[in-house]
């Protein structure tokens, strides 16, 4: 599997006027019809009904990309129709994920539907967004990782416990601390397969 690391766009921050964001698929391009990506996601803060969560559409990764409105590209692009989210169309149900403790570890599905749900607190709700690709997937992405970080990579390697592709660009580790917090969030990155 490749790995890729970054920023969960549904981390809203708070600071202006409170919102939720649209529900909406990451997968915001014709993606295949069965299973190519898991996210990970590991709260570092606790989440709660006072400073939200996410909240996750059971069943629909069954739906393509004709559910979608906003190309990619576009500000808020993988937007799903609003007339399908007050019908059995829209999935098997909600999942609300109140009170997920920090460190914890959900696992998704790429294509469901989801959204990062209002926060009433002052504080940003932030957690980590992991990518694991189908190693079959024509990924185009790739990390970019300080270069202390290749031997420890490369001895998991060596003793069969990586288990990972991971297909990184190596920057000094002052370059990579001084912009991995600098990136894109959610859909500004293209998931879709090389052509
Ligand atoms: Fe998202």
């Amino acid at each position: 599997m490749d790995l890729l690391l970054g920023q969960c766009g549904d981390a809203t921050p708070s600071r202006d006027l409170p919102a939720r964001q649209p529900v909406h698929a990451d997968a915001d391009f014709a993606f295949p019809s069965h299973l190519f990506a898991l996210v990970v996601n590991v709260p570092l803060i606790p989440m709660h009904e006072h400073n939200g969560s996410s909240e996750v559409l059971l069943g629909t990764y069954t739906q393509d990309v004709s559910a979608q409105e906003g190309a990619h590209g576009d500000r808020a692009s993988g937007r799903i129709m609003e007339h399908l989210l007050d019908g059995s169309s829209s999935g098997s149900g909600f999942r609300d994920f109140r009170r997920i403790d920090k460190g914890a570890v959900v696992i998704r599905d790429l294509r469901l539907w989801h959204a990062g749900m209002l926060n009433r607190s002052q504080d940003v709700r932030i957690m980590l967004a992991m990518i694991h690709f189908a190693p079959w997937y024509r990924n185009r992405m790739r990390l970019e990782l300080g270069k202390d970080v290749k031997p420890l990579l490369e001895d998991l390697d060596r003793k069969g416990e990586l288990g990972l592709e991971v297909p990184a660009d190596w920057v000094s580790r002052d370059e990579a601390l001084r912009r991995y917090m600098n990136r894109g969030f959610g859909n500004s990155y293209d998931f879709d397969q090389e052509a």
